[in-house]
């Protein structure tokens, strides 16, 4: 996952439990584009866990009912499904769907969706970068990026969730009104993610310094609780395309993709937390700059 690794129990074989939890996992994603709330029947059978994602319309459904959701609502980067699964138990009307490259994660999520019996959440083992192919247009009423790996290196800037190309594909398949939610431990990803935004064409809603005391309507997540144990503050962003963007505008965005130690405050010793991937850097320029100031001394 990332930088970080999964610590597995000791019996966990990855095969067996994503055949165990296959009712949560979709495979064939791409089939449904354009269809996710039609196609998953808010009536699928709870007790077997997972939206139940099909041609055939609901046998149990009430005369005159119409199936399907009325919101599809995607988690990109949903991890092993915490927030996915508070968020659709708590609107059992919308369609939740969670979204990582992780096989682990994916088994994990499914086993969280499956114990939890909830028959509006399913996850699909797919990338970001896939998003075109698996939604139609205007077909998400918002997606959340939480804690997203924050690849602070230059060379992987691109494969940030909040680069400006991320950004555009993901205004592609908002449905219009629809918003892009970032919460982060990282201020270098949050300053980032503000250049990028601006450069994809989106309106900031809202900004955060403290999202848990601001939005505590968006549900713990594991990272969130792990980090906050650690000290974190966590960032928020929320945004909604506004007019497309000029090539100048796309290009100042891409211009900007940099290493996140160029998003850091001058002064690293002001530091107290030091956001999740950015030690080695951060240590290293700290002793750099005490070495500086010893020798200038
Ligand atoms: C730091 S974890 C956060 C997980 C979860 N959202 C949370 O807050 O606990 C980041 C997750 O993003 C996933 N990820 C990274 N790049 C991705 C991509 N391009 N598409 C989908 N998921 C991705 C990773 O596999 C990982 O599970």
């Amino acid at each position: 996952m990332g930088l970080t690794h999964i610590r597995t129990p000791k019996n966990f074989v990855l095969e067996d439990r994503l055949e165990r939890y296959a009712a949560a996992i979709e495979q064939r994603p791409e089939t449904y584009r354009g269809r996710w709330g039609e196609a998953c029947s808010p009536c699928g059978d709870a007790a077997r866990g997972g939206a139940t994602c099909g041609d055939t319309p609901c046998s149990s459904a009430p005369r005159g009912y119409t199936p399907g959701f009325g919101r599809v609502h995607l988690d990109l980067g949903c991890g092993k499904g915490a927030y996915l699964v508070a968020r659709a138990q708590r609107e059992p009307s919308a369609l939740f769907i969670g979204m990582d490259t992780e096989p682990i994660c994916i088994a994990y999520a499914a086993q969280n969706i499956v114990e939890t019996g909830l028959s509006n959440a399913i996850v699909l083992p797919r990338s970001a970068d896939s998003i075109e192919r698996l939604f139609g247009p205007g077909e998400l009423a918002g997606i959340t990026l939480n804690f997203p790996t924050p690849f602070p290196k230059r060379k992987f800037a691109r494969k940030r969730l909040t680069s400006v190309d991320h950004l555009l594909s993901y205004r592609r398949v908002l449905a219009p009104g629809a918003a892009v939610t970032l919460r982060t431990d990282s201020q270098p990803l949050h300053d980032f993610t503000l250049t990028q935004l601006d450069a994809a064409g989106y309106r900031v809603l809202w900004a955060s310094n403290d999202t848990r005391a601001e939005h505590p309507e968006h549900p713990e997540t594991e990272y969130e609780r792990r980090l906050a144990e650690q000290g974190a503050t966590v960032y928020g962003i929320c945004a909604t395309p506004g007019p497309e963007p000029t090539p100048e505008q796309i290009q100042t965005g891409r211009d900007a993709e940099q290493s996140l130690v160029a998003y850091l405050p001058r002064n690293l010793d002001s530091i107290g937390y030091i956001p999740l991937g950015m030690e080695g850097a951060v240590l290293n320029l700290r002793n750099r700059q005490r070495n500086e100031r010893a020798h200038n001394h």
